[in-house]
């Protein structure tokens, strides 16, 4: 079985448009990007067209790669005190010279859609969330919509990013899975891998995840973006392991826009938690 992000998301898109404009109110969300890496700019504008198809009134801030970290929190310390702003997400990777740790703790946890701040991650583990980071929310949202109950199975996730692997496995953790995590120093990770139910792969190596590392008939989760001379690849081996698994995302059309989904139904949270009529 094919999971059809693409098809999930849209779903959830058009329910989340007819939603905002129930609610009377007029959510918004602002970007911060630094400097002109080509793959963020487009995810960005991919934030922004699908704001637009919701009903979310979105500004972007594009500062250049020379920017001080000093200048970016002067930047967002704009945007926390912006009433009419209620939701901001600062793109990553940032350049090398940002303190990025600084950066995402400078976000007013109200508005932080991201879900990166501390405040925010440390209810995610302690199993009170309130934003949970998108990528790994929008695989919730894609396992639920296929009906995959990971309470009790065995969950491995390959990769310990802040943005993916450690709030998967709280979600995972809080969905009642027994979760494993791996990382590029775990011993015989093919060993562990092919015990997973759910393998979530999210190590940024084209097609790292093959048959070796897949159990019969488990949930193939692939939040790999490369690149390979401008083509999109996963960290799977899509052709290989789609016969293996029971189910699996294909890469495009499969996380990616379930990322997308899920930052708008933050960005419709944020604004419900403030109260924002859009009136300012
Ligand atoms: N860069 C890669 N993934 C993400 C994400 O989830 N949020 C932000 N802000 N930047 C990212």
């Amino acid at each position: 079985m094919i999971l059809d992000g693409k098809k999930i998301s849209q779903e959830r898109l058009s329910h989340l448009r007819e939603a905002i404009g129930a609610s009377g109110l007029s959510p918004s969300l602002a970007t911060v990007i630094v400097g002109d890496d080509p793959a963020s700019a487009m995810y960005v504008r991919m934030k922004h067209r699908a704001c637009g198809e919701v009903g979310i009134r979105s500004i972007g801030v594009e500062l250049p790669a020379t920017v001080t970290t000093a200048e970016v929190l002067s930047h967002i310390d704009r945007l926390n005190r912006d009433r009419s702003i209620n939701a901001i997400l600062v793109q990553l990777p940032l350049p090398a010279h940002i303190d990025t740790a600084q950066v995402i703790e400078s976000v007013d946890p109200q508005k932080d859609v991201d879900g990166f701040h501390p405040g925010n991650m440390g209810r995610l583990f302690l199993g009170r969330p309130v934003f949970s980071p998108c990528t790994p929310l929008g695989i919730m949202t894609l396992l639920s919509a296929y009906d995959v109950e990971p309470e009790g199975m065995h969950a491995v996730v390959v990769g310990r990013s802040i943005d993916v692997g450690r709030p998967m496995a709280a979600l995972l953790l809080n969905a009642h899975a027994t979760v494993t995590i791996c990382h590029s120093r775990t011993r015989d990770l093919p060993s562990i891998a092919r015990t997973a139910d759910i393998l979530v792969a999210a190590v940024g190596k084209p097609r790292f995840i093959g048959p070796p590392m897949v159990k019969q008939g488990a949930v193939v989760i692939d939040v790999g973006t490369n690149r390979i001379n401008g083509v999109l690849c996963g960290d799977v081996d899509f052709d290989r392991v789609k016969d293996i698994a029971g189910a699996i995302t294909p890469v495009p059309g499969g996380v990616g826009p379930m990322t997308i989904a899920s930052l708008m139904e933050n960005t419709f949270l944020a604004a419900r938690m403030q109260g924002c009529t859009g009136a300012e």
